[in-house]
């Protein structure tokens, strides 16, 4: 380990990412943790907890990122990293019970969803979908007078892609009165502008693909507690499930997350430019981004974020004209095939700005309205950026 518990805890984010992961300082060691390549690994006596054993039970390659990533969302135990951030997403499902009731935000990432209502479906689980920034709403779903109280709540703050925020601290204290565990999907704000675990969450997921690993070149997800006991519960779902991450991907993990307290810095700041100038431009209907104070998220994302994050979502406007003019999802469309340098493409997180108009995936709700398009702000500057979004949203004009 190359930084200790009180270590990370004493220096700043900036520097555990940097810092974190390391190994040992002895003469002629790499600075940087070698990439493993082997299914097994040489062993004659029987096998014990901590013996490596076989490829899907560890990898050295694994370890350094888990470890930085425990120590970035200040949990006093490494992450667990998975194959994808659904395979996280499904482990950390895993915990409900039989029969037991999740609790889960209806503006969550599509996927997670997808998967929740499959297994309601199933009858594994009862599933109770609710408006996430309602906290009253969300209080009497968790223990309904006369009803069956919570196993799990599910929250993801902000929301993909509606950008609501919850009061993660008030629902985390009403959810562990209601004796359910809560996971927090923190892709959106990443630990250097979130901490659930600080703020009474019990496992902490995310999709590594977007933010932490930063370069769109791998899918990878992971999830952290403080808690041994869910966390050996976890690991023996990956184990036995085999939701493995490919070492060479965790390696490339390892060295974008070295640069994401740099690339959060500018994509945050130019993501707050880009909301303030769209939430003025005639062809923008509205701007959902926590930053805006006139946003409804605003004030609790101030109580519990350091920053708000770098992605903002745009309703473009209908255009009336000839030929019975444009609807918004059109007109959004047409904008988007305008653009020459944001990438039309889903995802998010990368040091390259992405866009997308949200329902075009047939999985996301119709609730999301379909002239919602969203924005991951990268690490361009960003006036080129805001350059690009002008003329392809001058398109529209004629
Ligand atoms: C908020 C959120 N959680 C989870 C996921 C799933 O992650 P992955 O695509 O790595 O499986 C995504 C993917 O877009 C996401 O945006």
């Amino acid at each position: 380990m190359s930084l200790s518990e009180e270590q990370a805890a004493s220096l700043s984010a900036e520097t555990v990412v940097v810092a974190a992961g390391r190994p040992a300082r002895r003469r002629d060691e790499p600075v940087n943790p070698p990439l493993v390549l082997s299914s097994t690994y040489f062993g004659t006596g029987p096998l014990s907890d901590g013996d490596r054993g076989y490829g899907r039970y560890s990898n050295p390659t694994w370890d350094p990122f888990e470890e930085a990533l425990g120590q970035l969302e200040g949990a006093t135990l490494p992450g667990l990293l998975y194959a994808s951030g659904l395979a996280a997403a499904s482990s950390a499902l895993s915990l409900v019970p039989a029969q037991g009731v999740l609790v889960m935000p209806t503006h969550s990432y599509a996927g997670s969803l997808v998967m929740a209502t499959e297994l309601a479906e199933k009858g594994f689980l009862e599933l109770r979908t609710v408006d996430i920034t309602d906290t009253d709403a969300v209080l009497a779903q968790l223990a309904p007078a006369g009803g069956k109280a919570a196993s799990m709540l599910w929250l993801e703050s902000p929301t993909n892609p509606m950008l609501g925020v919850a009061d993660i601290r008030a629902l985390t204290a009403a959810a562990h009165q209601a004796g359910a565990v809560v996971v927090t999907d923190n892709t959106f704000s990443t630990p250097l502008v979130q901490q659930p675990l600080s703020l009474g969450s019990d496992v902490v997921l995310h999709s590594v693909t977007k933010y932490l690993s930063g370069h769109s070149d791998v899918v990878l997800g992971a999830l952290v507690t403080s808690d041994a006991g869910l966390r050996a519960t976890l690991l023996h779902h990956r184990t036995i499930h085999g939701g493995i991450a490919g070492p060479f991907e965790a390696w490339l993990a390892l060295r974008g997350l070295r640069t994401l307290a740099l690339r959060i810095e500018r994509s945050q700041a130019s993501a707050a430019v880009l909301a303030e100038r769209l939430s003025t431009h005639p062809r923008v209907g509205s701007v959902r981004f926590p930053g805006l104070a006139t946003d409804p998220g605003h004030e609790r994302a101030r109580a519990q974020m350091r920053g708000f994050g770098s992605v903002l979502c745009i309703e473009v406007s209908p255009v009336e004209g000839q030929h019975g003019g444009l609807s918004g999802a059109d007109a959004a469309d047409r904008m988007i095939r305008a653009l020459r340098l944001w990438l039309p493409a889903t995802s998010l997180g990368g040091v390259e700005s992405l866009i997308e108009r949200r329902r075009r995936h047939v999985a996301e709700p119709a609730s999301v309205p379909d002239n919602l398009v969203r924005m991951s702000v990268g690490i361009e500057n960003v006036e080129d950026l805001w350059a690009d979004l002008e003329r392809a949203l001058a398109t529209l004009d004629g």
